[in-house]
Parts: C-alpha cells; structure tokens; sequence
C-alpha cells in the first residue's frame, strides 16, 4: 500500500473546521494551533487555550483530535492543551500593574456569600494553572485573611507590600495591617488611598486575574476601586429571593454607569438539600436567573447551601481546596469555568482580534 504524505497544510485545514465555542471562530483563526509537527501517520500539535479554567477543554480537544484523525494516513493524533491569559487590552501601566484581568465580585447586600465566591473563585483558577491575586477590597469587614487561614504578612521589601500566599493565590487584606477586633473607621480620602495602595504599593507580580472581594452595595469602595483601575468586569452575587434581588440589581447598574462590564450573575444559596434527598428552597427561588434576565447579562450558576462551605469559611479551607468532588465544589468550580470564559470572550472584543499572542 502506498504511503499517503500529511502535509500541515492538511492538519491545518482539518482544525480550521473546529470551532471554539465560546468565541465562535475556528482554533486557526484565533491562532491556538501551535507547535504542530508530523512524523509519518502521528500528528502532535498544542491547543493554546484563553484559560487555564476553559469549560470546553475536553470537548474542543475531541473535536480537534477527531477533525485531525479523518485526514486519510493519520494513525496517532498527540494534542498538548495549554494556555496563555489575554490582556483585557485596558492600561493599568500608570498603576505598573502587570495584571491582564481584575474581576470585581460584588453584591447588594452583605451576607450573600460574595467573599466565600471571591476566595473560591480565585483558588479554583490558581488549581487550574492561572496566576492568581486576591485583593480584599471590604476595608470594613475584611475576611478574606480567616477565610484562606492566613494571619500575617511578610515584612515589605523596597516600601512596597509582599503580598501572603496561600492555595496558590497570592493576597492582601487590610486584614492584615490592623489588629483583629479593631473597629475600622474610614473617612472617603483614606478609603480611596487605601484601595490605590493594594494596586500600586504591592508586589503583585504577574497576574492572569485579579479578583477584588468588594464590600456590599454602591458604596465608595466599588466607586474608588472603578476609578482607580480598569476593571475587566464584575460578577454580582445574589440569594434567590426577592429583596436580594432588589439590592443587587442597584449594583449592576453602578457598575453600568461606570462602564465596567458585567460578566454576569451568581446565585448563592439555592437551596438546601436535605437528608433524604429534597431540596429546600430557604431563601426562595430564582433570583439569579431573574436579575440576569432583567439585567441582560449572563446567568454563571447557582451555588447551594452546604455546612461544608461554611466551615471552610470559618478555618481558612476553601471548600474548591478541601472538598472539590462536593456538589458545592464543583458548583463553585463551574462557575469559575463560566467566569473564565466570560472574560476570554470580552478580552477578544475588546482585543478586536486575536489576543493570544503573549501579552506583557
Ligand atoms: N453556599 C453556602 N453554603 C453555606 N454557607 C455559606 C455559603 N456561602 C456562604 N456561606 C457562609 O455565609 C456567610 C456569609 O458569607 P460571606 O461570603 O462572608 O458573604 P459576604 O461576603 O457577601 O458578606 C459565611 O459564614 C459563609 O461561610
Ligand atoms: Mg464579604
């Protein structure tokens, strides 16, 4: 039998038939194909993703394994899959801050689990391979310190804050710097220069995301933070009911008239499921669906109750670290993915074009 010659010409038509499903281009258009290489009937190649935390990995790896493996000769088809975090293309070199995405997590009202989304959220991206900073931007309630089980910083080095670490995400709290108990009492200046410092006066480091965990409502942190660097976008947290959802829709609109995009909504606390395998709808239904909807904006999953969530909380162990097969851990893991793909998304329009390439 004669042998049948594979040309990357051939490979490359076969994948420019794939489509990546969130950006709706094909993997040769947006530039993803890398490092192809052909040795006989085995094709290796790299699928360069737009993050660590893609939803469709495994089905764009299928689709692009079997486009490749109905070339007539090819008999192994090898497929690395990577990634590279585009830059949402906003400045932020007058902060020197060399961070691609900074993501705002906000809510109405306090108590709807916006730091336990925060926290989990960013551990989830860390898990996935992303570099990632946690900045506690709720100067008023700071949790962030108790809820990843770190109480201390490092000395700072050259006047600048070291950021702590912990489950591969890198964060910083005014937690930190002020005693515990310590009622902390901000006039509008202070604020607004604190929340300045956490960007400028801190080792960050490179960064795929930034996640600032904001106070609740339309107050001046989310206002100091917006004016203070450009934001990719913002998640807003909601219950299921009603007066929740009163709360959070004001917050989408803040983030509306400051022009920061929305990338969707969250709904935490769905429901309890009971021993015997009911749900209970404890703080009713359907308000994440509802504000998404009436706010045009898309839904990124819903979060149940679950004990563990809040005693992960309370000692400093993210339920994505301790328990990621729980339902709440993969609940909050889907939404990390859905988060992930929504900034993809937004960074290509902004980017206007293909933004994989490496950015600095
Ligand atoms: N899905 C959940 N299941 C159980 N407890 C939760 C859940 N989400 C948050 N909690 C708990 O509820 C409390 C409030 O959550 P938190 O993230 O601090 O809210 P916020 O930052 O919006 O004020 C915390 O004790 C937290 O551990
Ligand atoms: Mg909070």
């Amino acid at each position: 039998m004669e042998k049948q010659q594979i040309t990357s010409d051939a490979v490359m038509a076969a994948l420019s038939k794939v489509q990546e499903p969130e950006l709706h281009k094909d993997l040769v258009t947006l530039n993803m194909i890398r490092d192809l290489v052909i040795d006989q009937g085995r094709v290796d190649f790299t699928v360069m993703l737009t993050t660590p935390a893609c939803p469709l990995r495994g089905r764009i790896e299928a689709e692009a394994r079997q486009a490749v493996m109905a070339i007539p000769g090819v008999t192994r088809v090898e497929i690395k899959m990577e990634s590279n975090v585009p830059n949402d293309g906003r400045p932020r070199g007058i902060l020197q801050l060399p961070v691609r995405n900074v993501v705002a997590i906000a809510s109405g009202k306090g108590g709807v689990g916006k730091s336990t989304v925060a926290v989990n959220v960013a551990v989830s991206l860390a898990q996935s391979g992303a570099r990632v900073g946690l900045l506690d931007a709720d100067i008023y309630g700071p949790n962030i310190p108790t809820m990843m089980g770190v109480t201390r910083l490092a000395p700072p080095q050259d006047g600048k804050l070291i950021p702590a670490e912990a489950f591969g995400v890198r964060m910083i709290s005014i937690g930190f710097l002020v005693k515990p108990g310590q009622p902390l009492i901000w006039r509008g200046p202070m604020l607004h220069s604190a929340i300045r410092q956490f960007l400028s006066d801190v080792t960050w480091g490179e960064l795929d995301y930034l996640i600032v965990d904001l106070p609740p409502g339309t107050g001046d942190a989310s206002l100091s933070l917006a004016q203070s660097v450009p934001l990719s976008g913002a998640v807003i947290v909601t219950l299921p009911q009603q007066v929740s959802l009163e709360d959070a829709i004001r917050s989408l609109e803040m983030f509306r008239q400051l022009n920061v995009p929305i990338l969707g909504v969250v709904e935490n606390m769905s429901y309890l499921e009971l021993p015997d395998g009911t749900r209970m709808k404890v703080f009713g239904e359907g308000g994440g669906q509802q504000l998404a909807e009436m706010g045009a904006v898309p839904f990124l999953g819903s979060v149940p109750m679950d004990p563990v969530v809040r005693e992960g909380g309370d000692t400093g162990k993210p339920v994505v670290a301790v328990y990621p097969e729980s339902v709440t851990g993969r609940a909050l893991r889907a939404v990390t993915e859905q988060i992930a793909a929504r900034i993809s998304v937004a960074a290509l329009q902004e980017g206007g074009g293909v933004t994989i390439n490496m950015v600095g």
